[in-house]
């Protein structure tokens, strides 16, 4: 790209919409065109040969890389600031990849408790029986240093949690990482890189639910990983040979979401702070879990370490499951649905959708009650928001 000795001093929103997008010559589209194929042709089999031996970074199937893929790549790993990332079906995929590219049979990883509900499913059902040991520590890392040993290898956090907001202290993770020489992973799907950078606070490997913020529009599944070229080598190795890799139409509509990440994350933190706020002195409300509170734990954390406190929380209601129940039956503009980071705002209760399949004590140990109702919030006028609050709490 011409222009691409300018891309270093380039902001977020001017880095999603143009990184990894040759346009400086005349006739060239300024869509994104889609590489809708599977496969690629070689001129001659000496090519051929050549790809065989690693020699050539020629496409040759789309499972193993894809024009369109590579856009969504560079745009990921320059909002990362990462040297490379992987696109991937789907940020389960991400994670799942990541995490067998760095630990193997015997190993050890210590992850936090809270987590989104099928990361903790993964940790608590597959790894295992792949004999990788798996440690968990609470959102604050107490005692951590009593989980660590020569077998571990790998530090996985996600902060904020889905679905508490619980933040984890991104300096002390790093700092822990570091000193016992773990491959540090951090699930930063709620956050987005435009309220938080890990791997500029050293983490090694960032992971996305591309699904929700990045992509932003509610109509994709699609994951990512962002690091350093050697460890996105291996996670792109293990997404090749496990089969994760993203479809090129999903890369197509990641990058086009990818193109507002910057204005849709701004308004919908502004929107969120609004509907927190109301949600805090309603009578009916127990409590609310927002980082941008100060009544949050977390909340002076959530000022130093990002730049915005997202749009995400949850809330418990008085009246319990019953009153949870209640409510997220009478909403009119708010969508009852799982995930988040989309346009549309949205309310669920995690104990059906991210958090089913857990016991009492695994829902206790989370912070998720059977009442707790998590929110997402889109793009819509804060007006309209509110009023639908007001008449379904009503
Ligand atoms: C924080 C977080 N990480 C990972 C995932 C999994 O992503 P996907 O559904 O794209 O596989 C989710 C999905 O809800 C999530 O909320």
């Amino acid at each position: 790209m011409k222009k691409s000795s300018k891309t270093k001093s380039w902001g977020d929103a001017t880095l999603a919409i143009h990184t990894g997008e040759e346009k400086f010559r005349v006739g060239a589209p300024v869509g994104t065109s889609i590489a809708r194929t599977s496969n690629f042709t070689f001129a001659s089999t000496e090519e051929m040969k050549r790809w065989a031996e690693g020699k050539s970074s020629a496409y040759i199937y789309s499972r193993y890389g894809n024009p369109t893929l590579a856009i969504a790549e560079k745009k990921i790993a320059a909002l990362e600031g990462a040297e490379d990332a992987v696109v991937t079906a789907s940020g389960t995929a991400a994670i799942s990849s990541a995490l067998l590219s760095q630990l193997r049979a015997g190993e050890e990883v210590i992850a936090t408790r809270q987590l989104y509900g099928g990361s903790y499913r993964l940790f608590r059902d597959v790894l295992p029986r792949l004999g990788i040991v798996v440690r968990h520590v609470e959102t604050d890392l107490a005692g951590i240093e009593r989980l660590v040993g020569p077998r571990t290898k790998v530090l996985y956090i996600e902060t904020p949690t889905n679905p508490t907001l619980r933040l984890v202290d991104l300096k002390k993770a790093v700092a822990f990482a570091q000193e016992w020489g773990l491959v540090s992973l951090i699930d930063n799907t709620f956050a987005s890189p435009v309220l938080q950078k890990p791997l500029s606070m050293g983490f090694n490997i960032v992971l996305h639910s591309a699904s929700k913020y990045l992509a932003g529009h509610s109509d994709v599944i699609a994951g990512a990983a962002a690091g350093n070229s050697v460890l996105i080598e291996q996670v792109r190795a293990m997404v090749i040979q496990i089969g994760g890799s993203m479809d090129p139409e999903a890369a197509f509509l990641l990058i086009r979401g990818m193109k507002t990440l910057g204005v849709r994350i701004e308004r919908q933190c502004k929107n969120a702070m609004l509907v927190a706020k109301f949600l805090e002195k309603h009578p009916k409300v127990a409590s609310v879990h927002y980082p941008g509170l100060p009544s949050h734990p977390d909340y002076a954390l959530a000022k130093r370490q990002m730049r915005g406190f997202g749009a995400m929380m949850a809330f418990d209601l008085k009246g319990g499951l019953g009153a949870a129940r209640r409510f997220c039956d009478r909403v009119r503009v708010f969508l009852l649905a799982a995930s988040l980071g989309g346009v549309e705002s949205l309310v669920v209760l995690p104990i059906y959708t991210s958090h089913y399949k857990m016991s009492t004590a695994e829902l206790r140990a989370a912070g998720v009650g059977p009442g707790t109702v998590r929110v997402s919030v889109g793009l819509e006028d804060p007006e309209d928001l509110i009023e639908d609050l007001r008449q379904a709490l009503g």
